[in-house]
C-alpha cells in the first residue's frame, strides 16, 4: 500500500488558480485526488480544470468559483461541496489577495498609513478566510471521523522583512501581513486541539518562492534587488520553486501524516536557520 496516495480522497484547494495554487492541484491530481479547485475567476478555473482533465483523467476535478470577501457567498459554496460530494477529506487554505486592498506593493500597508479597514481587510485574506472554511468543513470532517486540514502560512509569520530590502524597488510587504499569518500559525494549534482526534490540522510556510513568470499580483523579476538581497540569507544557492513545497502538501493530506497535527512545517532553504 502507497500511504502517499490520495486515491478516492476529495481535496478543496483555495486559491488553485494562483502560482503555488496551480502546482498544488497538480500534485494532488498526481496522486490521485479528486481536486475541488477554488477561485473567483471563472475562465482561469475552467483552464486549469481543462489542463487537469487532460493530464489526469481519473482524477474527476471541479471548479466553485467565488470571491473570498464575500462570506455569504463562500458559506453557500461550501454547504453546495458537502451537499454535492460524498465526503470531504482534505482542506488547503491557501488563497490569498496580494493586492493593493491589502496594502502589497503600496504606501497603504506602511505601518504610518494603514487604516482599521486595510487592517481588517487584510486579517479576512490572511486569517479569516481559513477560519471560515475551517469552521464549516471541520465539523462535516469530525462527524465523518477524519479529516486533513492544511493552512498555507508564511517565513514572514516569524520573521519581519529584512531591514531596506524594498529599498529602490516597487516591492512591499505591508506590515501586517506577518502579524495576521502569525495568527493563522496560533489557529492552526488551536485546531488542531479543538478538532482531534479525528481531524489533523498543519500548517506549511513557505520562504520565499518569487513568481517571475507570471503577471499575478505578487509576481517579480528575476533580476529585482530584493531576490538578491534575500538570496544573502538562504542556505542553498537559489529562490524556492513550488515543487519544493509540494511534497509536504502530500505529506500533510495523505495517511503518511496519520500522527502529526499542530505542526507548522518552514520550507525555507535555510533562511530561518541563517
Ligand atoms: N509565493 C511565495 O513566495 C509565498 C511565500 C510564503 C507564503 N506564501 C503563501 O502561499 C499562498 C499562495 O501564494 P501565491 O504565491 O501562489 O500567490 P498568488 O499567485 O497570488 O495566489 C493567490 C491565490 O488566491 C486567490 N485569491 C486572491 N484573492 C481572492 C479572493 N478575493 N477570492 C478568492 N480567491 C482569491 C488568487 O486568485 P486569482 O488566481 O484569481 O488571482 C490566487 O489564486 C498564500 O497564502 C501566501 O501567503 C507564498
Amino acid at each position: 500500500m502507497n500511504m502517499f496516495s490520495l486515491k478516492n480522497k476529495t481535496v478543496i484547494l483555495t486559491g488553485s488558480t494562483g502560482y503555488l495554487g496551480k502546482y498544488f492541484a497538480r500534485a494532488l491530481a498526481d496522486f490521485g485526488a479528486r481536486v475541488l479547485l477554488l477561485g473567483r475567476n471563472q475562465e482561469k478555473l475552467d483552464s486549469l480544470l481543462g489542463e487537469l482533465q487532460k493530464e489526469y483523467p481519473e482524477s474527476q476535478c471541479a471548479v466553485y468559483c467565488f470571491d473570498q470577501y464575500d462570506h455569504e457567498e463562500a458559506r453557500r459554496q461550501y454547504e453546495r461541496m458537502i451537499a454535492e460530494e460524498k465526503k470531504i477529506d482534505i482542506l488547503i487554505n491557501n488563497a490569498f489577495d496580494f493586492s493593493k486592498n491589502t496594502g502589497f506593493n503600496d504606501p497603504s500597508g506602511r505601518w504610518e498609513n494603514v487604516t482599521y479597514e486595510k487592517a481588517v481587510t487584510m486579517f479576512d485574506s490572511a486569517f479569516y478566510w481559513a477560519f471560515q472554511a475551517i469552521q464549516i468543513i471541520g465539523p462535516v470532517m469530525k462527524q465523518q471521523g477524519s479529516g486533513s486540514i492544511i493552512n498555507i502560512g508564511t517565513f514572514h509569520a516569524d520573521h519581519p522583512p529584512m531591514k531596506g530590502i524594498y529599498e529602490g524597488t516597487t516591492i512591499f510587504n505591508p506590515i501586517i501581513y506577518g502579524p495576521q499569518k502569525a495568527a493563522l500559525k496560533l489557529l492552526t494549534k488551536r485546531m488542531a486541539v479543538e478538532l482531534a482526534p479525528e481531524v489533523r490540522v498543519n500548517m506549511i510556510s513557505p520562504g520565499p518562492v518569487p513568481n517571475t513568470a507570471g503577471k499575478s499580483a505578487n509576481a517579480i523579476t528575476k533580476d529585482d534587488p530584493v531576490l538578491s538581497r534575500l538570496s544573502k540569507r538562504i542556505l542553498f544557492d537559489r529562490m524556492g520553486h513550488p515543487t519544493d513545497l509540494t511534497g509536504a502538501v502530500i505529506y500533510f493530506a495523505s495517511d503518511a501524516s496519520s500522527w502529526t497535527t499542530g505542526v507548522n512545517f518552514v520550507i525555507d532553504g535555510g533562511y530561518d536557520v541563517a
